[in-house]
């Protein structure tokens, strides 16, 4: 059978890597306290941290930033991103933010102002979103579906809202204690699982029935599309333009970083059907971010996102993709690297738990694995496990509360590593697989447990095990 088309573009600047050697990685970890976010980034040969803000701009974004109009109010770039915001999602109001995050921020210091016995479910909530929620007195409940537990259920969305305990919980709680409802597609803490347009239908008409607003966190909308038309019954002879524009019909409004599928290395939206609430949040973001038409960002960055969010729409480029990080999937299985299935659509995620089974939760299976690959490969991924998602007593250093699942995250960055830069990644777990039986579980460090919470697996450092 002939093979998918490869990558539909061609390469034009290129960035220099530099692999380190064994004693110079041992040296760089020994610095960095054992945590991959305090290894700089040049150490590093293959950087799957994360694939926010490392997409590489294609030639027609870079011409657009040269258009930037600096202006401090009403610049043209503006203008344009209204206009891409209106025929992407058919959006009549939005805010520019600087990232993600601002825009949950604006949206749940206004939504939860003045209260402490909010309740917000979402499928998934991503951390920042759960951050913002609980750091403005609310909690987050999630009720994705329980297949997401299963690493082996291959069911098509993985990421959809379960209906049954939504209507439960709606049922249950308050009316005036649930302000919005969120949806996050594609489901990043669960995976990168997609949610469908059956079930963001049924989830938009479950909140009108009990009068509640749904809105979208829709930073990988168009990946998540692109599984709408491949998985979906009856989607298959849509354009991913028209799926976009039907699943953001259902929504009164979301927030999105544009740093995933707005093929942008900064930025992001809040975008509203409320007129009302636009003017309130004009006034918090002025305070917070700037005025209302930039937002946080120069005019050149309003005009790459205005870009990115038409040129991501591409079949061709989402149909490369998906595919390559499926491919990159089996690969791994190739080498008998335990797996999330079905592949997500940003990374796939290694079930570290089966894969480093002599060592317990509580020491982090994965962090150990993250570890490794550094050592071993000079490769970054990110641990989403007990570490990340758990929760330690801070006065014994005990875990109390374990992740469901000891993830390791290999996030790819978009249009950025060929599949031999993969190959190279998979290789080297290929190795690991063969001594993983000598890897060892970590601690933090006493101090690290001091640091708040929240912020604790951006700013912890550890000690192995020995
Ligand atoms: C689903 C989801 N929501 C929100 C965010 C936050 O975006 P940002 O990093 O731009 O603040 C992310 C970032 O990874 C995400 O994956």
């Amino acid at each position: 059978m002939r093979k998918p088309l490869p990558e539909p573009w061609r390469v034009k600047v290129v960035e220099k890597l530099e692999l380190l050697s064994r004693e110079q990685r041992e040296r760089v970890l020994v610095e960095a306290g054992y945590s991959l976010f305090a290894v700089p980034s040049e150490a590093i040969y293959i950087d799957l941290l994360t694939d926010s803000g490392t997409s590489a701009m294609s030639d027609w974004q870079w011409a657009g930033m040269m258009q930037g109009d600096e202006a401090y109010a009403g610049a043209r770039n503006y203008f344009h991103l209204k206009e891409a915001v209106e025929d992407v999602f058919g959006f009549p109001y939005f805010l520019p933010a600087h990232q993600g995050r601002a825009a949950e921020s604006l949206f749940f210091s206004w939504l939860l102002r003045g209260s402490n016995d909010k309740v917000i479910p979402s499928n998934t909530h991503f951390d920042t979103a759960r951050g913002n929620i609980e750091f403005h007195g609310g909690t987050c409940v999630d009720l994705v579906v329980d297949d997401i537990r299963d690493p082996s259920s291959t069911l098509p969305f993985k990421g959809n809202m379960d209906l049954v305990k939504l209507r439960r919980f709606f049922e249950e709680t308050p009316r005036e204690r649930v302000p919005v409802c969120m949806l996050t597609m594609t489901n990043n803490a669960g995976g990168g699982q997609p949610v469908s347009v059956a079930n963001v239908k049924a989830t938009s008409e479950l909140c009108k029935e009990f009068g509640i607003p749904l809105y979208i966190d829709a930073c990988r909308f168009a990946e998540n599309a692109w599984f709408i038309k491949q998985r979906e019954e009856g989607q298959g002879h849509r354009s991913v333009a028209e799926i976009v524009r039907e699943v953001f019909s259902y929504a009164e409004g979301f927030t999105m970083s544009a740093k995933k599928d707005g093929l942008v290395n900064i930025g992001g939206l809040f975008c509203t059907r409320d007129a009302e609430l636009l003017e309130q949040l004009k006034q918090r973001i002025l305070i917070a971010e700037g005025f209302p038409t930039y937002g946080g960002l120069a005019s050149r960055d309003l005009e790459a996102i205005a870009r990115g969010i038409r040129e991501v729409l591409d079949e061709s480029y989402l149909a490369f993709r998906t595919g390559q990080v499926a491919l990159f999937g089996e690969m791994l299985i190739e080498r008998g690297v335990p797996l999330l299935q079905p592949t997500g659509g940003h990374a796939v995620y290694l079930d570290a738990g089966a894969f480093l089974p002599q060592i317990p939760p509580r020491l982090m299976p994965g962090h150990s694995l993250i570890v490794e690959l550094y050592r071993q490969g000079g490769v970054r991924g990110a641990e989403i496990g007990s570490h990340m998602l758990g929760d330690i007593d801070d006065e014994t250093g005990q875990m109390n509360t374990l992740a469901a699942i000891e993830m390791v995250r290999l996030a790819i960055p978009r249009r950025v590593y060929t599949n031999d830069h993969l190959e190279y990644v998979a290789d080297i777990l290929g190795e690991i697989a063969q001594h993983k039986d000598q890897l060892k579980g970590y601690r933090l460090t006493d101090r690290a447990r001091a640091i708040p919470k929240s912020m604790r697996h951006f700013l912890a450092r550890f000690e192995e095990i020995q």
